[in-house]
């Protein structure tokens, strides 16, 4: 028997940047077309549910050992895993660790890697800085809501939170609304605001301009991405958003039930936020402050206290597969409640490592030449 020579492409930043992961119209083509494959059912993440958004490694509250860390806010480690069929047929796997107190040592607040693999053999087939890929794939999401979701003609979108988020999200935002004139930008520091308005009209060559509050940002707004870190959740009133809009949540905020009550809820993938649910609910109250959170809770919660139906609830990937409405009424108001899917880190993974093949970029690492123990 001849022993086989495994070999993988190892694409660092710079190298993500030469094959494209900032390359907003590309990602939310490939993205949508992750959408329908899910939406097909062709896609198995973790676990025995075949929906774990990832494994995560949970702090404890109180210091058990001098080095071992404790829980925070955004403190975690996660591993996100997933095979994703259609075009792609591959398996992927991100794995990042999350720390808040990192931009203090020149470092982003997660700091990620993907690994694809062959579906065949489980050879690594690269091996690639995440960060970039992670949120262009991450902005891409409530994109593709756009797509789907926003009103005709929509111009008008705002961001909550100055980080890379809502930076890439903006990006994508501009592949999928090709009518997006005005952007506005609201961050707890002003700063950071201001810096972001100033960096990305230069970047994209629209009108993105920072405001003083919340209430400025959200109003009149077509299109309202909500990403931001830490302890204070954004709080958003329903009377300041207009009866069309669409808001997309990527991280956590705090919502009024009147808001979802009184709007089309949309997941990205259902099934992924039920099996979220089950892993939160296994967390004893006993033990409250490992909890999380997730996403979907408050709307969870009203299901439970018969408000809103399961039946209410819609997908993204439902949608772009076309087993369910997107908008359907003018005045029909969204809230997109995005979790973020392994599926979307191989899908843009595998797209951009088809990209770096295709134009010779990266370092082939060897895995072995041969391996010693068969
Ligand atoms: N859904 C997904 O797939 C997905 C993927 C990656 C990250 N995320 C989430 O997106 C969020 C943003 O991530 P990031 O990497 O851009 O973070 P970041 O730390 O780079 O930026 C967050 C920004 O939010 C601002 N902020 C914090 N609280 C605020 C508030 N109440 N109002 C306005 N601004 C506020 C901070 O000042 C900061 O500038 C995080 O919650 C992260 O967990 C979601």
């Amino acid at each position: 028997m001849v022993r086989k020579k495994t070999e993988f492409l190892y694409l660092c930043e710079e190298d993500m940047i030469s094959a494209g992961v900032l390359d907003g119209a590309q990602c939310v083509a490939t993205i949508d077309e992750m959408f329908k494959v899910v939406g097909q059912g062709d896609y198995l993440m973790g676990g025995y549910n075949e929906n774990e958004h990832g494994v995560r490694i949970i702090f404890p509250v109180e210091k058990r050992f001098p080095n071992m860390p404790v829980a925070g806010p955004d403190r975690r480690f996660m591993a996100m895993v997933a095979y994703l069929g259609g075009k792609f047929n591959v398996c992927a796997e991100k794995w990042y660790g999350s720390n808040i107190e990192n931009p203090k040592r020149g470092l982003p607040r997660s700091v990620l890697i993907v690994v694809l693999n062959d579906v065949e053999t489980g050879e690594p087939l690269a091996l690639m800085s995440a960060n970039l890929l992670s949120a262009m794939r991450t902005g891409s999401v409530p994109a593709v809501g756009a797509k789907y979701l926003a009103r005709k003609g929509a111009d008008t979108a705002s961001l909550i939170g100055a980080g890379v988020i809502s930076r890439a999200t903006l990006t994508c935002l501009k592949a999928a609304l090709p009518g997006l004139k005005v952007a506005k930008i609201y961050d707890l520091v002003k700063e950071k605001a201001e810096a972001f308005g100033e960096t990305i009209s230069r970047e994209l060559g629209i009108q993105v301009q920072a405001v003083a509050s919340m209430e400025e940002a959200v109003g009149g707004s077509d299109f309202i991405s909500i990403a931001t870190a830490g302890k204070k959740k954004p709080e958003i009133q329903t009377k300041w958003l207009k009866p069309d809009a669409v808001l997309a949540m990527q991280g956590t905020a705090d919502l009024s039930d009147d808001l979802f009550l009184s709007s089309t809820v949309v997941f990205d993938e259902l099934k992924m936020h039920w099996a979220w649910k089950e892993e939160e609910e296994r967390i004893p109250d006993s033990d409250a402050a490992r909890k999380l959170g997730f996403p979907g809770e408050n709307v969870f919660r009203l299901i439970d206290q018969g408000k809103m139906q399961k039946s209410d609830l819609r997908g993204l990937s439902a949608i772009a597969a076309g087993k369910q409405l997107g908008r359907s009424s003018a005045n029909e108001r969204f809230v997109m409640i995005i979790g973020g899917m392994p599926v979307e880190d191989a899908a843009w993974g595998w797209a951009l490592y088809q990209n770096a093949l295709k134009k010779g970029i990266g370092q082939k690492l060897t895995l072995w030449n041969s391996p010693h123990w068969l």
